[in-house]
């Protein structure tokens, strides 16, 4: 997917920054381009990572910067075992950051190599995604073992699996109230085979709080949306349920009979004002039609570009700071988000648990 973070006169795009919420797990790219013997680079929170795979199979993460002078990792060598710096070429094991060798030490030094560590993050394979948890600074990522790696969820042995990224360059708080946002979606995603802005009517979903996120309830879908139209075809009743849990996730479960569609999408802070948002989907729905998945592809990096495009032109706008606002009801999402944030952001700070900004189900209306 082309990828356009600059403005026509090539200026790049940046707009305000966003706090950013350490303490979880982030996709930091996807494992097949991990490749043997290879290092590859991703950022996270603003975070230089190099990232790789051992010869046993298992993903690493580590800060791309050398703990003796700061030289990228990532300009170095990597034998499957152990990663060597180019500058002085100091080796570390990779998943414990661990210093195993460090060349010009004498037979009169008494440094001990090994109580040297590079910085490795947590990180684990997980639907394709290398994901590495952040911890915040100071912190230990021991922590890292209160928090689950987020999964994909399947409902059966036999699916298939699709995956789109995109760059926005926005701060992470635009990325996520944009992904929960019904109001746009007949204006940014009109095409003869979604739905039309003619298409606009009265909607009233229920939503309920879940730990550090809201669930909008089981229902029916959209019938104005054509992929729902599609899944009638089965004839029974479809039911979706869509899931938004802090730090950044948003999960969608469709199911009609032993028909599912399942997917899992995240917006991730690349840096403080810019993030990156990634789809996973897994279904069963329509198995055996052939060319499914490029079809399915095609359809959802059409859609993920034309928010990505919005995001680029709202890039344009927030760049000059202007003061924003949120209306109910289409906007409650968005507001019940921040609120999680700073619920989160405040149950740190005092060490309370964190207040729920929602006292139980509540019906929002709005028209899309
Ligand atoms: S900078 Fe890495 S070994 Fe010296
Ligand atoms: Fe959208």
């Amino acid at each position: 997917m082309p990828l356009v973070t600059t403005t026509e006169a090539g200026v790049p795009i940046q707009g305000p920054s966003a706090t950013l919420l350490y303490d979880n797990w982030y996709p930091a790219l996807r494992t097949d381009t991990l490749r043997k013997g290879k290092l590859a680079k991703a950022m996270l929170l603003g975070i230089p990572l190099v990232l790789g795979r051992r010869n046993d199979g298992r993903v690493f993460a580590m800060r791309d910067s050398c703990p003796h002078r700061g030289i990228p990792l990532s300009e170095g060598w990597f034998n499957g075992n152990r990663v060597t710096c180019r500058y002085h070429g100091w080796e570390f094991e990779p998943c414990s950051g661990r210093c195993e060798l460090i060349p010009s030490l004498s037979s009169h030094d008494h440094l001990d190599a090994t109580r040297i560590y590079a910085t490795a993050f947590p990180c684990q394979e997980r639907d394709g995604h290398a994901w590495v948890y952040i911890p915040g600074s100071g912190r230990k990522a021991e922590t890292a073992e209160r928090r689950s790696v987020p999964d994909l969820a399947k409902f059966g042995p036999r699916f298939r699996t699709a995956f789109l990224t995109a760059d926005l360059p926005c701060n992470v708080d635009h990325g996520i109230i944009g992904l929960m946002d019904p109001a746009h979606g007949p204006f940014v995603h009109q095409a003869w085979w979604w739905r039309s802005r003619a298409s606009i009517r009265e909607k009233t979903k229920r939503f309920e709080p879940i730990p550090e996120g809201f669930r909008m309830s089981a229902h029916a879908p959209s019938a104005n949306s054509a992929p729902y139209k599609l899944l009638g075809v089965y004839g029974q009743p479809v039911e979706t349920t869509i899931d938004f849990t802090l730090p950044n996730r948003r999960t969608e479960i469709i199911r009609c009979g032993d028909k599912w569609f399942s997917s899992l999408t995240t917006v991730t802070p690349v840096t403080a004002s810019t993030c990156r948002i990634d789809v996973i989907a897994a279904w069963n729905v329509f198995y055996y039609v052939p060319f499914l998945t490029p079809i399915a592809k095609f359809f959802g990096a059409k859609f993920v570009r034309q928010d990505q495009v919005t995001m680029i032109q709202q890039a344009e706008g927030l760049k000059h700071n202007p003061s924003l606002m949120l209306i109910d009801d289409a906007d409650k999402p968005a507001k019940w988000y921040f609120a999680l944030k700073q619920a989160r952001l405040d149950a740190a700070a005092t060490g309370a648990p964190p207040k729920h900004p929602m006292d139980g189900p509540v019906e929002l209306h709005w028209r899309s």
